[in-house]
């Protein structure tokens, strides 16, 4: 199986170039034609859309996952267009040439389509209403595939974080290195979910060759606030060796960090159907943080549900 691999410098575009190898021959691609190290790599913008189909006919992948996304969520605010162009033109147009094709598309996106008012964890088919620029575009990419006719699989994911890229958890380490006492919202409630997760999920979707099409929430199991996030972040920081002490975590509401985007306060997703219908198990996010800290990092493979072996 050739996989072509969008966006293989962001957070999950980095571990999924560890976890898609074993499903089959991985051709990576990002916007300037080159990996972190130098290495180089096709190049892909997502932005230049005229060039999209081209790309897919020149490597006639069997399967594109697209980690590529313009994922500035307080810059969308004033950059629409270009967030559009990104999150939904481009993959309306790859899923087009994907089906053109026969090639299937693995495609990423959030729990920022919900407008967070929910008392229970979203599902798959709950009533969508972004209520900021990047959700919304998240949101009009997910329906271009889906109208496409392409053989699709679109994995919400929410709260990523990994010791690779701009996220939570790195922002954590830093601010806690230097500084006494930090701040931290109380009053959102999500499911913090590390990159490695997002890409040995996809690669056992992908292994497993399950006939896919839809939408599967992909998110760690279990829910907290981001000082609940905090917290256990600096448990693990300290019991690792990476910080010497913890700082002081007050809890303080949203209101406390004004933003130019409207964040939704609940953004629990519902996996019932990745871990029922799909077979694919997955971890507490507790339990996945201490994974992604521990002393033996990250790559840890993901069990399926009730199933002993390793997939
Ligand atoms: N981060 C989260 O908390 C979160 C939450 C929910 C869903 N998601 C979704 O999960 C997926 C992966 O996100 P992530 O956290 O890995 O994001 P990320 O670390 O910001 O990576 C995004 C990737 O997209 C690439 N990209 C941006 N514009 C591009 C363009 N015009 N052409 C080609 N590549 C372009 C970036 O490349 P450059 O380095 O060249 O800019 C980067 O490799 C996205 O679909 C995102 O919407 C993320």
């Amino acid at each position: 199986m050739r996989v072509l691999l969008l966006g293989a410098n962001g957070q999950v575009g980095t571990e999924l170039r560890r976890s898609l190898p074993a499903v089959g021959e991985v051709i990576p691609a990002t916007r300037s034609g080159q990996l972190p190290d130098g290495t180089p790599c096709e190049a892909v913008d997502l932005a230049a859309l005229a060039t999209l189909p081209g790309a897919l006919g020149r490597i006639r992948p069997d399967v594109v996952v697209n980690a590529a996304a313009y994922t500035a969520v307080d810059r969308a605010e004033s950059e629409a267009e270009r967030a559009y162009r990104i999150n939904a033109e481009a993959p309306g147009l790859l899923a087009g040439a994907c089906r053109e094709e026969g090639i299937a598309l693995v495609h990423y996106s959030t729990d920022y389509v919900f407008d967070g008012r929910g008392l229970r964890p979203y599902r798959e088919d709950d009533r969508t209403d972004p209520q900021n620029v990047y959700g919304a575009s998240k949101l009009a990419g997910e329906q271009a595939i889906t109208a496409s006719g392409a053989e699709h699989l679109i994995l919400r994911t929410a709260w990523v974080y990994g010791l690779h890229g701009h996220n939570f958890l790195r922002t954590m380490l830093r601010l806690g290195a230097e500084r006494d006492a930090l701040d931290v919202v109380d009053d959102q409630r999500g499911c913090p979910t590390p990159s490695w997760l997002i890409a040995d999920a996809t690669a056992s979707l992908l292994g497993a060759d399950v006939p896919a099409n839809g939408i599967v929430h992909l998110v760690a199991t279990g829910e907290t606030s981001w000082h609940g996030f905090a917290q256990a972040i600096f448990e693990d920081a300290v019991a690792t060796g990476r910080l010497e002490h913890a700082p002081d975590l007050r809890p303080v509401p949203s209101s406390h960090y004004p933003t130019p985007v409207r964040r939704p306060a609940y953004s629990v997703l519902d996996t019932l159907r990745l871990q029922g219908t799909f077979g694919v198990g997955l971890p507490h996010w507790r339990e996945a943080l201490a994974r992604t800290m521990g002393p033996r990092g990250p790559q840890r493979p993901v069990r399926r549900a009730g199933d002993d072996s390793v997939s």
